[in-house]
């Protein structure tokens, strides 16, 4: 037979067993990824939202359209010259374009990805800035 006194203490750990992986992840709440901003420029080449969610679809778009195109293609074409929403003028390029504004993949692009455990391979071949370690 079991007494209440022991029912209820041990209802108790099992709770809190139970919901401890909340516990823990309100711990991590601090590792949330935080890119740097550019401290150049205000905005990025689409909304920022947008940018969140599709950076990955709109890589893959610049390159489709850039590589379909004569290599040799002027700088200043239009396919490899863009603007933002206020007229600043980027150039459609990994390294050339999203890294010009982000000039650090470490405190950027990596921050968020290995908080999102990806890896994009892009930088076997695409030269990524060179920082201070
Ligand atoms: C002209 C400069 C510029 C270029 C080029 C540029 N960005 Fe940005 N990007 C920014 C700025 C400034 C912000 C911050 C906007 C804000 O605070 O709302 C930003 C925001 C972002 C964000 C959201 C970051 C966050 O804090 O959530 C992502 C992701 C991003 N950019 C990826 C890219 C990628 C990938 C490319 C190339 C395809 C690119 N950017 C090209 C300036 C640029
Ligand atoms: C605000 C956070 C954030 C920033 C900043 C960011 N990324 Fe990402 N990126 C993600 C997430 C999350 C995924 C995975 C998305 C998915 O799988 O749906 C991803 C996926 C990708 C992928 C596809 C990889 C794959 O294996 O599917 C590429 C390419 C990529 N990012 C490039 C970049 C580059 C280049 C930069 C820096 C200029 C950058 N990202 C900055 C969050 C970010
Ligand atoms: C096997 C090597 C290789 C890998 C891996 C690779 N690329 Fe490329 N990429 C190239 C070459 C070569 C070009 C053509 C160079 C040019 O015309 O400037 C290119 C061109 C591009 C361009 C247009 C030109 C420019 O200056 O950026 C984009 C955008 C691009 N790649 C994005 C990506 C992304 C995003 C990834 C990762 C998901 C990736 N690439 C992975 C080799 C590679």
């Amino acid at each position: 037979m079991y007494g209440k006194g022991r029912i209820i203490p041990a209802l108790i750990i099992f709770l809190g067993l139970m919901t401890s992986p909340i516990w823990l992840q309100l711990g991590n709440a601090s590792k949330t990824p935080k890119p740097e901003k550019p401290k150049d420029y205000t905005e990025c080449v689409e909304p920022t939202q947008y940018m969140r969610e599709t950076h990955m679809l709109l890589l893959n778009q610049w390159r489709d359209d850039i590589l379909r195109e004569d290599a040799d293609m002027e700088r200043n074409d239009p396919k490899r010259v863009g603007h933002t929403a206020n007229g600043t003028a980027y150039v459609r390029s990994l390294q050339n374009g999203c890294m010009n504004c982000h000039t650090s993949k470490k405190k950027f692009c990596d921050e968020c990805h290995e908080y999102a455990a990806v890896k994009p391979y892009c930088w076997d071949c695409h030269i990524q800035p060179k920082e201070a370690m």
